[in-house]
């Protein structure tokens, strides 16, 4: 791998080196192989709809790159992995030259457009013709929880809002931001790869639950998997946020879906304060799935300062088993990560 950036990873055997200009904030590591496995947009410049699949190994060589075309060119944010394919969601949240002369913001959201879902073969020889498209109704859906396979069919499952979600990524028509159309519910779209159609098989709502940022135990990415947890927006519950939420979305509290009993548990995180994404980390390398921390923060915003907490991550209900109180206020983030010390070379 060359040093001058992530963005030109080489393959010193094969000579790969990613030709496309692009890539995704949300790479998966394939727990398998333990590649990276990610994806661009825009690949060739802004507003076009050109994308690149990547593979790349822990020494950081490329061993995959794609090429495919998209319906059309949107905000494609995160997608999903499943053993054999790259799950890619396609939604209308646009973006043109036009608008850029315009001055308008780069993407808006059009309710007037279909839903895609491409599914791109990961194996080797593989091309961008081989990529299928399954289409569905109008609908905003963004971070990705997990995919996985079962026989010929392939699961995504994704929070998805009626409307938009993004208030700082306007109506493209100019109607006003609909809060209560924008609470978005986990739900599993199903498509077959053995059907002659380009329908999805299922779209099916599994939670009565409004949330968004959903987040696994990461060793079970792209396979089957029981647990899921997700900042939750919970509007029933007293708020006085004074103005501090990133992007302006209510994320109080923390959830845990368990998909194998369907139950929830919930923590609610008091009426001043707010939560940025969980984050799972397993007590041991071969414990269980779920047998683990959550670690996320907590934004106190009457004492200008930030939380850091954790949980059993499968007793949520029971609140956290230790907070670290830092003495600053973090800035308003969402996304987090954890990195064993030694995965990263420390
Ligand atoms: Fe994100």
């Amino acid at each position: 791998m060359e040093t001058e950036g992530f963005t030109h990873f080489f393959n010193d055997k094969t000579g790969l080196k990613m030709t496309g200009q692009t890539f995704t904030a949300h790479p998966k590591i394939d727990p398998k192989t333990g590649n990276m496995i990610a994806f661009g947009y825009a690949s060739t410049g802004l507003c076009t709809d050109d994308c690149t699949f990547y593979e790349v190994t822990p020494e950081g060589e490329l061993v995959h790159e794609i090429w495919f075309k998209v319906p059309y060119y949107c905000m494609m944010h995160d997608f999903g992995i499943t053993e054999d394919y790259a799950v890619f969601n396609i939604m209308p949240s646009i973006g043109s030259w036009e608008r850029l002369e315009k001055g308008l913001p780069h993407f808006g959201f059009d309710t007037s457009m279909p839903v895609y879902l491409g599914v791109l073969p990961r194996r080797e020889g593989a091309t961008g013709d081989d990529i299928r498209w399954f289409k569905t109704s109008n609908s905003f859906n963004s971070h990705v929880m997990n995919a996985f396979q079962e026989g010929s069919k392939v699961h995504f499952d994704i929070p998805v809002a009626k409307n938009n979600m993004f208030p700082f990524f306007p109506d493209v028509n100019g109607a006003p931001f609909n809060g209560q159309e924008a609470m978005s519910y986990l739900t599993r779209w199903t498509v077959d790869m053995a059907s002659n159609s380009d329908a999805f098989e299922s779209e099916v709502q599994l939670t009565q639950t409004a949330g968004e940022f959903p987040r696994i135990d990461d060793r079970f990415a792209g396979q089957p998997y029981r647990y899921g947890w997700m900042l939750e927006m919970d509007y029933r519950r007293p708020v006085e946020l004074k103005g501090g939420s990133a992007g302006g979305l209510l994320m109080n509290c923390l959830c845990l879906i368990d998909h194998q009993t369907k139950t929830e548990q919930h923590w609610w995180c008091g009426p001043v304060s707010s939560l940025q994404e969980p984050c799972f980390i397993p007590r041991a390398k071969d414990a269980a799935e779920g047998d683990g921390w959550i670690v996320q923060i907590c934004n106190r915003l009457e004492e200008h300062r930030s939380d850091l907490l954790l949980f059993d991550a499968l007793d949520i209900e029971k609140g956290p088993i230790a907070t670290i109180n830092i003495p600053i206020r973090m800035r308003f983030g969402l996304h987090g990560n954890w990195a064993d010390a030694e995965d990263v070379g420390l």
